[in-house]
């Protein structure tokens, strides 16, 4: 399939969508009331906000302000719906940037709030590059793809050698964090219900398209592929889940 139109196809597929990585309520709560030291209105840059469902469970978490950044403007306009369904119009600010070059004042943001995203820039590099936008004794928090066992069958070990060649496990994470500066708080496994708010409406979406494309194998080609990440993880969950890492400035 030539290039142009597998982007197309992949942004049909992540378009609509809830959100955009596993995630839910109870586990972006569970990670904010981990942070003990905030001032009554905390400043918040949530990167790589996707269509903003954590976006808006944070605005429900605090009274502070929220920049929310995200490179791909549909989902910034996703994001102003749901701003504008939730009545939050003030307090929340949908911004196109990169994170992987920020061009923000130094030391301002009390949170940096990386949910499912950090893996784009990388984890020690996202600790590193991030760092100087913090203020002082500011909190990093990401989850991401971490191995839970060592023990995965081959199939699983190739598959992420493909998918995620820099995947770690939960210490090789907690090393990274201390290595850069930061201070481990606390970090919890998301539990399965957190990917299924992520992968059932992906379902859907993959059925629906099915029909649609019915008969072109190319395109239905890239269809499985979704849907095979989505079967392994049926499959192989108790190998590999994300972990939401709570960490502070030093
Ligand atoms: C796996 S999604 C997670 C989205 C959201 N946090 C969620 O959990 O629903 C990663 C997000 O990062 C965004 N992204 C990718 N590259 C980026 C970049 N260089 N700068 C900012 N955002 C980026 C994508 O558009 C996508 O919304």
């Amino acid at each position: 399939m030539e290039e142009q139109k597998m982007w197309e196809l992949f942004w049909e597929i992540h378009s609509g969508n809830p959100r955009e990585g596993p995630g839910e309520y109870q586990s972006t709560k569970r990670a904010f009331e981990m942070l003990k030291d905030l001032p009554p209105k905390p400043r918040i840059l949530d990167m790589g906000c996707g269509p903003g469902m954590q976006t808006i469970d944070l605005s429900c978490l605090t009274d502070g302000t929220i920049m929310a950044m995200d490179n791909h403007p549909q989902f910034l306009d996703d994001l102003s719906k749901k701003i504008e369904e939730s009545g939050q119009i003030d307090r929340i600010t949908p911004f196109l940037g990169d994170m992987c070059n920020l061009h923000f004042e130094e030391g301002i943001f009390d949170i940096i709030w990386a949910e499912g995203s950090i893996y784009i820039i990388g984890f020690e590099k996202g600790f590193l590059q991030w760092r100087p936008f913090l203020k002082d004794r500011g909190y990093l928090v990401a989850s991401e793809l971490t191995w839970l066992r060592a023990d995965a069958p081959e199939e699983v070990k190739e598959y992420f050698i493909k998918e995620y060649p820099g995947m770690l496990d939960i210490e090789g994470n907690l090393r990274i964090i201390q290595g850069t500066g930061y201070r481990h708080i606390g970090h919890f496994v998301l539990p399965e219900s957190a990917w299924w708010c992520y992968y059932s409406p992906l379902e859907e979406k993959i059925s629906q398209l099915r029909l649609k494309y019915e008969g072109i194998p190319e395109t239905l080609a890239v269809l499985e592929d979704h849907q095979r990440e989505i079967d392994f993880f049926r499959r192989y969950s108790e190998y590999y889940g994300f972990v939401f890492y709570v960490t502070q400035l030093d």
